[in-house]
């Protein structure tokens, strides 16, 4: 949510503040902006615009080595040149790019105007400007001190970075509950929202933790707290590939991410399969046999479609491990004061690993002693440090807003721990040899499905005119549809609801009729005749109806029939959440939408 960049170092910093800005772009588009320092100027450039054309406005831009960028997600006031960051001081001397939100913005902005300041925008951001400013006349010895002793007015979240006409040789870097990373060069610095801002040019990182600093220059960084304590922080070597944020032949991210499942997922699954013992390896979790047997439930958190992968998770770690379990929207969870059991595993799910919503149910869980693990993403990130202990999804970086990779893998791996609660408690050899194959298979199974690109996409065209849709599925294809509503609704803004077969009766069934299609799942299980009878009911209204399954079902029983392969009755949920991307990616398409940036989204969401 708002990606923030600065570089200072030898080379020009116009070209790589933009290029960083697209790397970012995913966290929020509404508008773009950078300020460059050269010979005591400072060039800015900012607009409501996205990065491509915030590129054709800078044009040669300026020459100078030190600046900063800004690409916004709009929180205070609505997306328009003057809320464009940078943001700066009366007089233009202290510029700023904040991701995050300044929660006393309002009493703050008060007691500046009061004080003679005039805004130039409707930012809470421009606050810290204007406060950093005033530190400085203050007497403030350095911008560091400057910036700390702005941020002790400050309540609220914020990775931010400043500039200042007259240090032009440094840039300051400030830290807490937005996420900051730092890439250490050869003679150049840089910093950044997330590393796909910085793999390019330094694969040398140093995360900033919440309430640190950083001042850096060309050749050096020190950080401390904001209480001046200097902090020790050794860089970090990031495996991360440049090419993971290249399209590389596709057209989009998200049909790239989508492609790339079956790679992703043996990664997530990489030295935790245990064939001898027909169980699975889970040693980040850090719980031997007897602390696992004395887990009484599972609680998963997280929000959107990581919730939805929970609500999965809960059905398999039920049906496999016999443990109640259930899956609850993490941005819920703190507000309704919940009973924290201490042998309750919760488990914080999350791609990204710095939503904010997620990170604060972790921090209210530990704070009322619960045992939580993390099923994160983002190596190094805010839930993955606080949670100390868990599970990486290793689906690799994700671009597009909407999430493909990451959420199969959330699946694969809470089948992982599914696994290993069962065997040791009452799944026996058998069956956990079952998993232990299904689970190696599932990878050539999905690249199956991937490859009915063109029969998906068939598909989508034939229903690219409906206003709205049903998804059901029932018991273990409930998330399945949730998550099939959520991906379509996101990406082409299609109404779609998801309902629960057995419930449909209960009311929805009136909105049946010629226009309202119905994607209905239906896997090969103990339920499958019901779910027959319920296309059968839909079809009786005059409803169309989708069916996605991997069993035989009647010919001419549904407009169109989505087929995916069978592994095993657990499993297949996993499975049968790839055709419902692909279908919802191929009729957003149609409708000529913007894939990987929808309108008003932002991957990452680091503001309540
Ligand atoms: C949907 C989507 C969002 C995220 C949600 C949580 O495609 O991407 O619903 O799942 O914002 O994000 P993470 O997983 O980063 O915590």
């Amino acid at each position: 949510m708002c990606g923030i960049v600065g570089y200072v170092g030898h080379k020009s910093a116009t070209p790589i503040l933009l290029e960083g800005l697209r790397r970012l772009e995913y966290r929020g588009y509404d508008s773009a902006g950078i300020a460059v320092l050269h010979r005591g100027r400072m060039k800015v450039t900012k607009a409501a615009v996205r990065v491509d054309e915030l590129r054709d406005l800078v044009g040669d831009g300026s020459p100078g080595t030190i600046g900063i960028g800004h690409t916004r997600w709009a929180t205070h006031g609505p997306p328009s040149e003057a809320n464009s960051h940078p943001h700066f001081d009366t007089a233009k001397r202290i510029a700023v790019v904040h991701n995050g939100i300044i929660e006393n913005a309002d009493v703050l902005r008060a007691k500046l105007t009061g004080a003679g300041v005039v805004f130039a925008s409707e930012t809470d951001t421009e606050c810290i400007a204007h406060l950093v400013a005033a530190a400085m006349e203050s007497g403030a010895a350095t911008l560091e001190d400057a910036v700390r002793i702005a941020l002790t007015e400050i309540d609220g979240a914020y990775g931010l970075v400043v500039l200042d006409l007259r240090h032009p040789n440094e840039l300051v870097v400030a830290r807490n509950g937005s996420p900051i990373v730092l890439g250490i060069g050869e003679g150049e610095m840089f910093v950044a929202s997330d590393v796909a801002a910085l793999v390019r040019h330094t694969q040398r990182v140093v995360f900033l933790d919440d309430g640190e600093l950083a001042t850096l220059t060309a050749d050096d960084f020190h950080t401390s707290t904001l209480q001046s304590v200097r902090t020790a922080k050794t860089p970090t070597t990031v495996a991360v590939d440049d090419a993971d944020y290249r399209l590389g032949g596709h057209d989009d991210f998200m049909h790239k991410e989508m492609a790339e499942q079956p790679d992703a997922i043996r990664r997530a699954l990489l030295g935790r399969l245990d064939e001898r013992f027909s169980t699975s390896r889970l040693d980040g979790l850090r719980l031997d046999a007897r602390e696992l047997r004395a887990i009484r439930r599972v609680k998963f958190l997280g929000c959107g479609s990581a919730y939805y992968a929970g609500q999965l998770g809960a059905s398999l770690v039920e049906e496999l491990s016999r443990l109640p379990a259930d899956a609850e929207p993490a941005s819920e969870f703190r507000y309704r004061n919940p009973v924290v059991e201490h042998d309750t595993l919760y488990v914080a799910v999350s791609q990204s690993g710095e939503t904010a919503d997620t990170l604060a149910a972790v921090q209210e869980l530990k704070r009322k002693g619960g045992q939580v693990i993390g099923v994160v993403n983002g190596v190094g990130s805010a839930i993955a440090r606080e949670c100390g202990r868990g599970v990486f999804l290793h689906a690799g970086p994700e671009v597009s807003v909407a999430s493909t990779k990451a959420v199969t893998n959330m699946s694969v791996c809470f089948a992982l721990l599914a696994t290993l609660l069962g065997r040791v408690r009452d799944l026996g050899v058998a069956d956990g040899a079952r998993m232990v194959s299904a689970l190696s298979a599932l990878p050539d199974h999905v690249a199956a499905v991937l490859a009915q690109d063109d029969e998906i996409a068939a598909v989508a065209r034939k229903f690219k005119d409906a206003r709205r849709m049903f998804f059901i599925g029932r018991v273990r294809c409930w998330p399945v549809a949730r998550e099939g509503a959520q991906k379509l609704k996101e990406i082409s803004y299609v109404h779609a609801e998801a309902y629960q077969a057995s419930e449909l009766k209960h009311g929805p069934l009136a909105l049946i009729d010629p226009d309202m299609p119905s994607v209905v799942l239906v896997p090969d299980d103990e339920l499958l005749t019901k779910n027959i009878a319920t296309i059968e009911q839909i079809k009786a209204r005059g409803g169309p109806v989708i069916a996605v399954t991997n069993a035989d079902l009647p010919e001419g029983l549904a407009d169109a029939v989505i087929r995916a392969p069978r592994i095993t009755r657990e499993l297949d949920p996993i499975l049968l959440t790839v055709p419902l991307q692909m279908f919802a990616y191929h009729l957003a398409r149609e409708l000529g939408r913007d894939i990987d940036k929808p309108r008003n989204l932002a991957k990452s969401v680091t503001v309540e």
